[in-house]
């Protein structure tokens, strides 16, 4: 595998237009190709808050990026190094755009997916080259979350899991390796064992949803930022957390179905700040205000993380 300075990202909805910012910050030619000039004139509002994100950030930049934009597949993919598919969740498109990679890229190009969860095995299964397909799953905001998951396939090649790593560490972002694929990796796993217990809380009339989210921010959510759950753990002692769990983790919710609160607010349409309110109520101000605000606290915690050498 030649060093990669062509990628070309395929689908750009929430995320390819980031992970196309990311990477052109990082020195790489990247093409942004989805299946109309309306989703790509989307892509390009996209590109500009993201770049705008990056910018405040203030990291590094590699002079040689650009960014380019297509609605013809082929133009997209050529000469490309790597491809980052970012189309929707579904197994059958993820296998249609896959094969097509496979037509027109070099057969040392390597193709990584964005997956939330489907098995990179499967995505690979039919390719005459499987072993250079890698789940590289990007965090939501990607300009902003500077985490990127690496997860092999039965197939995938020491190779292409190394070219992926090295591209993920050029453009200044940390990979999390997975040693093999489970449902969901490891990001969703996490968060979702937090959201089942936080809305188990809630269901069961422990605390309410504000409170909730109060301790979460200023208890564990705030900590854990700086002391992950591993070394947290040493912080704690082996022995505390050993007794503590010996009888919590019988009482934490086990519950394989979905909280009924959210299939409540679901049915009536309340879906969260999309439909104007969910678990919570937003005035129109509020929705106008929030991105951007919470955007800019994202920005000044990383930039603060960053600086500290913990
Ligand atoms: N949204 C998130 O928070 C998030 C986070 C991490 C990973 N992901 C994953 O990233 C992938 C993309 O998610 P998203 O939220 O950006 O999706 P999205 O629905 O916002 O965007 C998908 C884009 O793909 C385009 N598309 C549809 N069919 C296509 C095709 N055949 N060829 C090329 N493009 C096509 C659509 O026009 C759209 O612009 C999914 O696999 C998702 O699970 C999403």
């Amino acid at each position: 595998m030649s060093e990669i300075n062509k990628a070309a990202v395929i689908g750009t909805g929430t995320m390819g237009p980031g992970m196309g910012a990311v990477l052109e910050r990082g020195g790489i030619e990247v093409t942004l190709f989805d299946v109309s000039e309306e989703a790509l004139e989307k892509a390009r509002q996209g590109v500009e808050i993201a770049r705008g994100i990056l910018e405040r950030l203030g990291g590094d930049r590699t002079e040689g990026g650009s960014i380019s934009f297509e609605t013809d597949m082929d133009a997209a993919l050529k000469g490309a190094d790597i491809v980052l598919e970012a189309v929707p969740e579904k197994l059958e498109i993820k296998k249609e755009v896959f094969a097509k990679f496979e037509q027109v890229v070099a057969d040392d190009a390597i193709l990584t997916s964005n997956t939330s969860g489907i098995p990179i095995t499967k995505i690979a299964e039919d390719l005459k080259h499987p072993g250079r397909v890698v789940g590289m799953h990007w965090s939501n905001p990607p300009a902003l979350i500077p985490m990127i998951e690496v997860i092999p396939g039965d197939q995938t090649s020491e190779a292409a899991i190394e070219a992926t790593k090295a591209l993920i560490d050029r453009v200044g972002y940390h990979t999390s390796q997975l040693k093999k694929e489970v449902p969901g990796f490891v990001e969703n796993r996490v968060l979702y064992a937090i959201m089942r217990e936080c809305l188990a809380l809630v269901d069961e009339g422990v605390v309410g949803a504000e409170e909730l989210d109060l301790n979460v921010k200023w208890g564990i959510g705030y900590k854990l930022s700086v002391i992950p759950p591993m070394q947290l753990l040493d912080v704690a002692g082996l022995d505390i957390y050993e007794s503590v769990a010996s009888y919590l983790n019988s009482d934490i919710s086990t519950e394989s179905g979905v909280s009924e609160t959210i299939t409540k607010l679901t049915a009536e349409g309340k879906l969260g700040l999309k439909t104007g309110g969910g678990l919570f109520e937003y005035t129109d101000e509020e929705l106008a205000e929030l991105p951007g605000k919470r955007a800019a606290a994202l920005i000044a915690v990383r930039k603060t993380l960053d600086s500290q050498d913990v």
